[in-house]
């Protein structure tokens, strides 16, 4: 019998991965898209923690990462012992963990977070009172304690692909600029940057900031994040002028390593059924770590009713 392949794919992956894909979106738009899909195999065009957490919230399916080097340097900076001693150093507190995590690190967490919905998040936990701890990213909660005045402790680890984002080289080019010019950042960039921001949020609310805006057709609209979504944005607003924030000068040129592994090969493959499955979690593991992906997911249902 034919099996049924589902494709997804990151708005980080190139074009060309984007059209093989049955669905393209943010982090959690795939989750909920994978949790949902009747599908004999998923093949994600992301990441390994997006795989697994596919895996996680749809255990029936066939889940099969393009290839198995596609890390995460959220993921690979964290140390899961220290992790749990410092999780232990905080009894009272919530321990709240960014999408961008292992399984065995989910499994440490109350809640889990992608950037779409973390400010509503932790907005929530204080509201009711509660103490909060925020792992993996320390950009994005250093973000959040500077904006918000919160007072979490925070995990030390980096996307290296944001942190490259320099606030120098930006004021360089926007000195550059005479005309309007307008920054728009992903939360795992370094606060200075996002201090210059005109809007913070997620691959999926930068590109509807785009789809919406109506200011000055002739302003220069810098994008820090990953190269990938400056297709998604171009394809919706081909009369802007959008580019790429610099990490020095001259170079508006930064992509992550671990997304660009999704080749056309590698994933044609993937859907005949080769690739790196995600077997190597056990039931329990997986278990623990639905429970704080389900209770984003619930809280979520507002973005999607
Ligand atoms: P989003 O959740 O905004 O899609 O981001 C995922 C990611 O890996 C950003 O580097
Ligand atoms: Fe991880 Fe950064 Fe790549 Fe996103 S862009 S997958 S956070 S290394």
């Amino acid at each position: 019998m034919t099996k049924h392949v589902v494709t997804l794919a990151h708005y980080y992956t190139q074009p060309e991965i984007q059209h093989m894909a049955d669905k393209v979106g943010d982090s959690l738009e795939l989750s909920l898209y994978a949790k949902e899909a009747k599908a004999d195999i998923i093949v994600f065009a992301g990441v390994r923690f997006m795989a697994e957490t596919a895996k996680i919230l749809n255990p029936q399916a066939t889940v099969i990462l393009p290839n198995a080097g596609s890390t995460c340097s959220l993921v690979t900076q964290t140390d899961i012992k220290a992790l749990k001693n410092w999780r232990e150093s905080y009894p009272d507190h919530i321990h709240v963990s960014y999408i961008n995590s292992s399984a065995e690190h989910k499994a440490l967490s109350d809640w889990i977070v992608t950037s779409r919905n973390v400010d509503d998040i932790i907005a929530h936990l204080y509201a009711e009172g509660k103490k909060v701890i925020f792992s993996p990213d320390r950009n994005m909660g250093g973000y959040l304690n500077y904006q918000y005045h919160y007072d979490m402790p925070l995990w030390s680890a980096v996307c290296e692909v944001h942190d490259k984002f320099n606030e120098t080289a930006l004021n360089e080019a926007f000195v550059a600029i005479n005309g309007e010019k307008y920054l728009i950042a992903h939360p795992e960039s370094p606060l200075p940057v996002l201090k210059k921001a005109d809007y913070v949020g997620s691959t999926s609310g930068m590109l509807n900031w785009i789809k919406q805006f109506n200011g000055n057709q002739q302003a220069v609209i810098f994008v820090a994040t990953e190269d990938g979504i400056l297709y998604n944005m171009g394809l919706a607003r081909p009369e802007l002028d959008l580019r790429q924030a610099p990490i020095y000068a001259g170079c508006q040129c930064n992509s992550c390593p671990y997304m660009k592994m999704n080749t056309i090969e590698a994933v044609k493959l993937a859907q005949q059924g080769q690739g790196e499955p995600i077997d190597y979690l056990s039931a329990t593991q997986m278990d623990a770590a639905r429970l704080p992906i389900e209770r984003m997911l619930k809280f979520s249902e507002r973005y999607y009713a």
